[in-house]
């Protein structure tokens, strides 16, 4: 298992189309174990591929991160098939280090997906769970923290992204 490096928010590889998953072979086994690896060093609750600069429909969750390997969640072509009820929470993004904002999210939802060997899974979740999936789905359909955002409060939050970039607590 190798920590990969986290793409940060301006990199155009975070919005680019990501391709399904059609070949679940053993690479596809090292870039899941990296991309565990690399949510856990982070820490973050979940990770999508092409954080990692890898454009395919994948999303890794582990909600204990690392403690419990009982919890990590493999999702390949993840699709939302039902949600119920809205709640705004807060929010934050390892493509957005050290910044949060609020976001309206369903309160529980039934998603489709395939596992690591391509079995087809549906998953029901609630709160947290919910929460870090639907931001992991967000991903593969390029849609990032900041495009949730309007008017004031997404300039805002631009605007401390641009701080951000200016300090250097970002890398890229
Ligand atoms: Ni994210």
């Amino acid at each position: 298992m190798s920590v990969r490096p986290i793409l940060v928010y301006g990199d155009p590889r975070l919005e680019a189309v990501n391709a399904p998953v059609e070949i679940f072979d053993q690479e596809l086994e090292v870039l899941v174990d990296d991309m565990f690896e690399t949510g856990w060093r982070a820490p973050g609750l979940g990770l999508a591929a092409p954080q990692v600069g890898v454009n395919l429909r994948l999303a890794t969750v582990d909600l204990s991160v690392g403690k419990d390997s009982d919890q990590k969640i493999v999702l390949a072509n993840p699709e939302i098939i039902e949600t119920s009820g809205k709640i705004s929470l807060e929010e934050g993004c390892l493509s957005f280090p050290g910044l949060f904002t609020t976001i309206l999210r369903p309160r529980e939802l039934v998603i489709s997906a395939q596992d690591l060997a391509g079995a087809p899974l549906e998953l029901e979740a609630s709160g947290l769970l919910a929460q870090a999936i639907c931001h992991e789905i967000d991903h593969l359909d390029g849609r990032l923290l900041v495009n949730h955002l309007r008017g004031i409060k997404k300039k805002m939050f631009l605007r401390r992204v641009a701080k951000m970039r200016k300090t250097g607590v970002w890398s890229a």
